[in-house]
């Protein structure tokens, strides 16, 4: 409504809209539907809005976390992110080419950002990961996406955008594959870490021995030096 209110009146700036996330696929196409309509006033979405109407408890207090609305409220964060990366996708494919759509909803890392441009987002957005770490967030998630980038040999953003393959057995194995030489890098890590260990508690314990020697050598010449062997009948 406000959409052809805005285009009867014959404005003519450009609009971002945002939009709420979307759990069936059917209301996603119908809001494209419509957004397509407008598509020479609407520039941008950014896809998606908190989940509504979600609870969380705190088990020390036994009552909502938050004060307001009796504890209810949109739910944000990493618990969001896989409808978000399947709203934008969505989105994406239905959507005219000249309406960019913004990712947002769980953006944490470089990872993140680069999941939502395979999904087809020209930009991301973040919030609660912001409110969490502060601004210094945005150049740490840059340079992780920077370096992923760099690994997988891609040297511009359109080189991602959009790209995400079909699933395949050929990219089933990849993972696989990736996975295993990670858990092995780990497990070779932690070997490592137990055999530093061991070889600190093996230098502490020569250490140790080698202080009781010296003591007793003193302790022996100080006897002999104050005649106590001789004292002692000893001599
Ligand atoms: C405390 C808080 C306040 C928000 N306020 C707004 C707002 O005023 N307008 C809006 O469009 N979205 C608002 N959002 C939603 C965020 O812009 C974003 O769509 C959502 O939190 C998912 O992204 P995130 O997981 O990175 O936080 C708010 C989110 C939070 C957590």
């Amino acid at each position: 409504m406000i959409l052809s209110t805005l285009q009867k009146k014959k404005y003519t700036f450009s609009l971002g809209l945002k939009l709420p996330p979307y759990l069936d696929s059917k209301h996603l196409q119908q809001a494209a539907t419509i957004i397509n309509a407008y598509s020479k006033m609407v520039r941008y979405v950014a896809s998606i809005n908190t989940i509504g109407n979600a609870l969380s408890v705190d088990p020390v207090s036994e009552a909502p976390f938050i004060s307001s609305n009796n504890g209810l409220a949109g739910l944000s964060g990493p618990a969001v992110k896989y409808t978000a990366l399947a709203n934008v996708r969505q989105m994406r494919n239905h959507l005219d080419a000249a309406i960019d759509v913004v990712g947002v909803g769980g953006i944490e890392t470089g990872e993140d950002a680069f999941l939502f441009l395979l999904c087809g987002a020209t930009a991301v957005q973040v919030g609660t990961c912001h409110w969490k770490e502060g601004p210094k967030c945005f150049d740490r998630i840059c340079d992780e996406l920077k370096a992923i980038m760099a690994e997988k040999g891609y040297s511009k953003v359109d080189d991602i955008k959009g790209k995400l393959k079909a699933w395949s057995k050929e990219g089933a194995a990849l993972t696989r594959a990736a996975k295993k030489k990670q858990q092995a890098e780990e497990e070779e890590e932690e070997a490592n870490k137990t055999d530093a260990a061991q070889e600190k508690k093996d230098e502490d314990y020569s250490l140790k021995m080698m202080n009781n020697i010296l003591m007793v050598v003193i302790v022996a010449l100080l006897a002999q030096r104050y005649g106590l062997y001789e004292y002692l009948g000893l001599e």
